[in-house]
């Protein structure tokens, strides 16, 4: 249990760490460098199971690098610090283990395979080892791609194309989604939409970790908050707290 978490508000706030294997998902003094640039400067997070996170911060935070490094991706380059997954650490691991282990990666570009139907997209994200959603239960959860599974997934919307993105990762066998600014140049309603899916896979036990400059949007959805700046955390607490507290929002997010 993380209780100081919950209720600190602090400039500087570190999270009081329990031991990280006894935690669902914990990342421990992470550091992390595109060549000589310092960027991921000490950074912690706890999860437990099911939980929303919204990372928040400025442009060029860092954000994107933190997912980055915890799908354990080459670049930004891992020097320093821990990510544990159900007590297995997956520092010392690459990109393909991180996802075997369930960490699954939506980045902002989307990447949906050209030339291929939404059909086959899913097909192809399925073949990936461990077990995840079958296309019928994706079709569930996505009706959309359901009524546009034969049409070629480049001619989708924005807002289908993310949705096809998010099942994509669905597919896969997922204990620990990072979603990074899937809201972007979407309309409320598809935004809403998007919500609606990760609050039921949420209730299947699946964690998130949403990256989002619609902090607003981010944090109707989420249970915890940390904000980041120059490559730090700098706000920990809950999602309730930084919603009802716009001078707080202002503080830490304006631009
Ligand atoms: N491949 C790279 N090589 C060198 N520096 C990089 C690289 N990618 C990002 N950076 C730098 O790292 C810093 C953090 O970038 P990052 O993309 O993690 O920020 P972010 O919080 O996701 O920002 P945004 O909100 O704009 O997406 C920025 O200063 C950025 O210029
Ligand atoms: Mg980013």
């Amino acid at each position: 249990m993380n209780v100081m978490t919950e209720q600190s508000v602090q400039a500087t706030a570190t999270p009081i760490q329990a031991n990280a294997q006894d935690q669902f998902f914990a990342v421990r003094d992470l550091h992390a460098y595109y060549g000589e640039s310092y960027i991921v400067q000490g950074v912690n997070l706890d999860l437990r199971k099911g939980e929303i996170l919204a990372l928040l911060g400025r442009n060029g935070a860092g954000k994107t690098s933190t997912l980055r490094a915890i799908a354990r991706l080459d670049n930004p380059e891992l020097r320093a610090g821990e990510v544990w997954l159900e007590g297995k650490p997956l520092h010392n691991q690459k990109a393909w283990q991180a996802s075997r282990a369930g960490i699954q990666l939506v980045p902002e570009d989307r990447r949906i395979i050209q030339g291929m139907s939404v059909e086959e997209n899913l097909i192809l994200a399925q073949v990936a080892p461990g077990h995840g959603m079958t296309i019928e239960e994706l079709y569930d959860h996505f009706p959309r791609l359901a009524e546009r599974r034969k049409q070629e997934a480049v001619t989708l919307s924005g807002g289908e194309q993310q949705m096809l993105a998010v099942a994509r990762a669905l597919a896969r066998e997922v204990k620990l989604l990072l979603l990074d600014e899937p809201y972007e140049g979407l309309a409320p309603v598809i935004v809403q939409e998007i919500e609606r899916i990760v609050q039921s896979i949420k209730a299947r036990g699946i964690t998130t970790i949403i990256v989002e400059q619609n902090a607003v949007a981010a944090l109707r959805l989420s249970d915890r908050a940390v904000i980041m700046d120059t490559g730090q955390i700098v706000f920990t607490g809950t999602a309730r707290q930084l919603l009802d507290d716009a001078q707080l929002r202002n503080e830490y997010l304006a631009i």
